[in-house]
C-alpha cells in the first residue's frame, strides 16, 4: 500500500508512519520539517500548508490510502481538493472535543451532538483562538466528508493520546509520580473513570483502517476505567506495583488551586465532576467492535517511561511539584485527624 502521511514529524504521525513502514508499506510523510523528524526508513517529502497550493510537490502521485491529522480548516479544506482523485481511503484523525455536552456519561460517537463548525475567520486554534479547537476540527471533519465522501473516509476522534513521545506533560505526569514512590496524591475518588488511548493502539487501528477500508465515524479510544484502576495500572508497569495512594476529595483540592488536566499545579486525567462526568466516560462499543485493540496499561505505562529515561530532554514536564504535593497531603492529612 502507498500510504500518505499528512504529518508524521511527531507523536501519533510519527507512530502511524513507523507501524506502516514496519508492516511493509511504501510511507510518505509531508510535513514542513519544524515540529520533530520522521521516523527512519519512510520518504519525507517538505510541504508548507499554509501555502494553499502546498501540496503541489505531490501533483501526480496516486495514494491508496491518507492520514491527516490537521487541526487547521485550511489545511484540511486544501488537501482534500488537491487529493480526493488520487486517494483511495482517507483517515482524518479528530478529537473527543468536537462533542457539545462534556456532562453526559456514556455517549456515543454516532449520536452524541456536536459542536458548531469554527467561525468564519478562526482557521489556527492556538493563542487568542485556542478555545476553538473542537470547532476548527469539526470544519476539518466536514472537509473530508463533504470532499472525499463518507463512503471513503474514516472520521477518528481521539481521546487523550497517551505513550511514547507524548508532547504533553498529562500521561507522563504520572509515570514519573508513581515511579518515584512515596505517598501519592490520587485526586477525588477511586471509582471516577478515565479513559485515554495509547499512541501505538491509536496508530494500530487507523492502518488497520486503511488496509482494511474501514469508514465510518468512531472515537479513538479504549474503554473507561476506573481512577483506581488506571492508577494501579501505571504502577504496575513502573515497577511499584503497590502505590501508597492518597485520596483527596475534589472540594479540598480545588479551594487549594490544585488544578485539572494539565499544565502548572495541575493533577492530569483529573477533571471537575459534574461539568466534566460525559469527557472521559465515553461508551465506544463501536470503536471496540470496528477493530480497536488496547493494550494493558501497564505496558503502555513501561515503554513511555522507558522513553522518558532515555529521552529527558524530550520529556514535558508538569503537574504539582513535590512540594505542593507534599503540601497538601499533610493539610488534608490534618483536616480528616
Ligand atoms: N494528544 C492528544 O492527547 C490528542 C487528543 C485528541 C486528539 N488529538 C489529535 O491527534 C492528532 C495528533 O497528531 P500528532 O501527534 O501527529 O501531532 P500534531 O501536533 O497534530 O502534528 C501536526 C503535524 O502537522 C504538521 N504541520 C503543522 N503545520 C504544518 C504546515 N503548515 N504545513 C505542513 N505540515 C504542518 C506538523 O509537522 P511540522 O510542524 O514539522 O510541519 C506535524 O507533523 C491531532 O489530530 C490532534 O488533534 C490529540
Amino acid at each position: 500500500m502507498r500510504l500518505l502521511v499528512l504529518g508524521g514529524t511527531m507523536f501519533l504521525g510519527r507512530a502511524v508512519a513507523r507501524l506502516a513502514a514496519a508492516a511493509g508499506h511504501e510511507v510518505t510523510c509531508a510535513a514542513r520539517g519544524v515540529s520533530g523528524e520522521p521516523v527512519p526508513g519512510v520518504r519525507f517529502v517538505q510541504v508548507d500548508r499554509d501555502d494553499p497550493a502546498g501540496l503541489s510537490a505531490l501533483d501526480g502521485e496516486r495514494f491508496d490510502a491518507v492520514v491527516d491529522v490537521t487541526r487547521r480548516p485550511s489545511h484540511a479544506r486544501h488537501a482534500v481538493a488537491a487529493l480526493a482523485d488520487r486517494v483511495d481511503h482517507w483517515s482524518y484523525v479528530s478529537t473527543c472535543s468536537v462533542y457539545a455536552d462534556n456532562g453526559t456519561p456514556g455517549q456515543r460517537a454516532a449520536t452524541a451532538e456536536m459542536l458548531a463548525p469554527a467561525p468564519e475567520g478562526v482557521d489556527n486554534p492556538i493563542g487568542e483562538h485556542a478555545e476553538f479547537y473542537g470547532p476548527c476540527k469539526v470544519s476539518c471533519e466536514q472537509a473530508v466528508l463533504d470532499t472525499i465522501g463518507a463512503q471513503r473516509s474514516f472520521v477518528c476522534r481521539a481521546g487523550l493520546i497517551v505513550g511514547p513521545e507524548d508532547p504533553s506533560d498529562r500521561f507522563p505526569y504520572w509515570v514519573d509520580r508513581l515511579a518515584r514512590g512515596g505517598e501519592v496524591l490520587a485526586p477525588g475518588a477511586p471509582d471516577e473513570l478515565v479513559q485515554y488511548v495509547d499512541v501505538a493502539d491509536l496508530a494500530q487501528w487507523l492502518l488497520y483502517a486503511a488496509e482494511t477500508g474501514l469508514t465510518g465515524t468512531f472515537d479513538g479510544m479504549g474503554a473507561p476505567l476506573s481512577r483506581a484502576g488506571f492508577l494501579a495500572g501505571v504502577a504496575a508497569g513502573v515497577g511499584r506495583p503497590d502505590p501508597e495512594l492518597t485520596w483527596v476529595a475534589q472540594d479540598f483540592l480545588v479551594e487549594r488551586d490544585v488544578r485539572p488536566w494539565s499544565g502548572e499545579r495541575a493533577l492530569p486525567l483529573w477533571l471537575p465532576l459534574p461539568e466534566y462526568a460525559g469527557f472521559l466516560t465515553r461508551d465506544v462499543t463501536d470503536s471496540l467492535a470496528a477493530g480497536l485493540r488496547t493494550r494493558p496499561l501497564a505496558e503502555t505505562a513501561a515503554s513511555t517511561l522507558d522513553w522518558m529515561r532515555t529521552h529527558p530532554d524530550d520529556v514535558r514536564r508538569g503537574g504539582l511539584e513535590p512540594a505542593d504535593e507534599a503540601k497538601v497531603l499533610g493539610e488534608w492529612s490534618a483536616r480528616i485527624a
